[in-house]
């Protein structure tokens, strides 16, 4: 920007003083036009007419005549200077005999310029002829150009100073607004490459409410979510391996101890691949936890919601035996994830077997309500504890009745990540009697959230 500046500085100074010297110019050619003319008339007049000799004629204009100061005259008489104008001129050009010598033969009006220690001049030569006597004098007028610039002159040489002046004032006043403009962003930035991973609660101050100020505090939500992200993930990394390793060392000490009785081989086998299958499951409701957040989590189709429950109760008939029930069904179809849709309604009929027993009743069904629909599992077990209920649907969260066997706290939780991931959500219905968990859904998954099958 400093440097378009200086070119446009320059460029209007130089610009300056091509005018002003073409004006210079003009000027002493306007003078010396001026100055020719009235010398023509005082050839031509009566006056004139007295004299004889072309020198008298000569002189006594030189005497008439006062040149101002940047104007001289002078004469030549017989090729050689003669007499010249009264008062100091700026340059003497009468004794440059080289200059004299090429005019002196001049028989006819001539102009010219010669460069002179007082600057460039712009001559005339009017030779002077008396009756028919051959030419031998001649009258010389100079206009000295940079004399008559001198006012221009120094107008330019002002220009150009202010000019400099100008730029040095616009570099100063360019270099403390950019500082004062970037110190905070260069402050920003700072901060920003100080925080790494190991130190994510670092935030940038905030200072005033301009547009940088507004960018800090950008910055600084961004990061909220990510120190939350980040604590949450390794919140879930932590229970991950900690829920992991107690299978682990159960299943180390059941092989450390066991003896060679078969029996006891054979209650240790059956208890290390409970405790594996255990390990299995869990190892898959991780992973399912883990892509819940890809977009490719969801395989979106048309579902028939009556065939959907159909489907869970055929499969979850042989897991036990209770008592299973259809209390409602829609004969609507929604678009989701069907796959996805059974595992959840699974992972509730799963939990409301272990909180039943034998004769105990489960129910599922669906039901259209405006522009979502509502799929259930209800049971007639003993229900959830008011003190648990929004705990469940954490990961790893269980409840206080958990027995020994149970899961790690995760199928809630998956459950809820499905129905999220369709722009639904899972509950916990109130009303006496066992537990009774719905699951809402919107009719279509919400563009944003689904990735159509191919
Ligand atoms: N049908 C139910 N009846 C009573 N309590 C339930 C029922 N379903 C879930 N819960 C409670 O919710 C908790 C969390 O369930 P879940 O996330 O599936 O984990 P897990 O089954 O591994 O314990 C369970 O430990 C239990 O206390
Ligand atoms: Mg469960």
């Amino acid at each position: 920007m400093f440097g378009v500046l200086t070119l446009a500085l320059s460029a209007l100074v130089f610009l300056t003083w091509q005018v002003l010297a073409a004006r210079a110019d003009d000027a002493a050619d306007d003078e010396l036009t001026h100055e020719a003319n009235k010398f023509r008339a005082f050839a031509g007049s009566g006056e004139a007419a007295a004299f004889d000799r072309p020198e008298e004629l000569l002189d006594r204009w030189l005497q008439s005549n006062l040149p101002d100061d940047s104007e001289a005259l002078f004469t030549i008489v017989d090729g050689r200077a003669y007499h010249r104008s009264q008062g100091s001129p700026p340059a003497r050009l009468d004794t440059d005999s080289a200059f004299v010598q090429g005019i002196a033969g001049a028989k006819e009006p001539t102009y010219g310029w010669i460069e002179s220690t007082a600057g460039r001049v712009r001559y005339a030569v009017m030779p002077v002829q008396i009756g028919s006597q051959p030419v031998r004098a001649q009258l010389v007028m100079l206009e000295f150009r940079d004399i008559i610039a001198k006012p221009s002159i120094d107008a330019a040489r002002a220009l150009v100073i202010i000019g400099a002046l100008t730029l040095v004032l616009a570099a100063g006043a360019c270099w403390l607004v950019t500082g004062r403009i970037l110190a905070p962003i260069r402050q920003v930035r700072a901060t920003a490459e100080q925080i790494g991973e190991s130190d994510l609660r670092r935030r940038i101050e905030v200072v005033g409410n301009d547009d940088v100020a507004q960018l800090a505090r950008t910055f600084n939500t961004m990061l909220d979510r990510l120190e939350d992200a980040f604590v949450a993930q390794r919140e879930f990394v932590d229970n991950a391996g900690h829920e992991l390793r107690t299978p682990i060392t159960v299943i180390r000490g059941h092989l450390e101890l066991m003896g060679d009785d078969p029996r006891d081989r054979a209650e240790t086998k059956a208890l290390v691949l409970d405790e594996l299958s255990r390990m299995n499951r869990m190892v898959d409701d991780l992973l399912v936890l883990a892509t819940t957040e890809r977009p490719d989590f969801l395989e979106t189709g048309e579902i028939n919601l009556t065939e959907l429950v159909v489907e869970v109760i055929a499969k979850a008939r042989p897991l036990a035996d209770r008592v299973w029930r259809v209390d409602e069904s829609a004969d609507a179809t929604i678009v989701a994830d069907g796959q996805r849709l059974t595992q959840a309604l699974m992972q509730l009929v799963s939990n409301a077997v272990r909180h039943t027993t034998t004769g105990d009743r489960i129910t599922l069904g669906s039901r259209l309500n405006g522009d979502h629909v509502l799929l259930w599992v209800a049971d007639s077990g003993p229900g959830v504890r008011a003190s648990d209920r929004e705990r469940i649907f954490e990961r790893f969260a269980r409840g206080n009745d958990q027995r020994r066997t149970g899961g790690a706290g995760l199928g809630l939780a998956i459950v809820r990540s499905i129905a999220q991931a369709h722009g639904g959500d899972v509950r916990l219905a109130d009303g006496p009697g066992g537990a009774r968990f719905e699951l809402t859904l919107p009719l279509t998954v919400p563009a944003d959230r689904a990735v159509v099958a191919p």
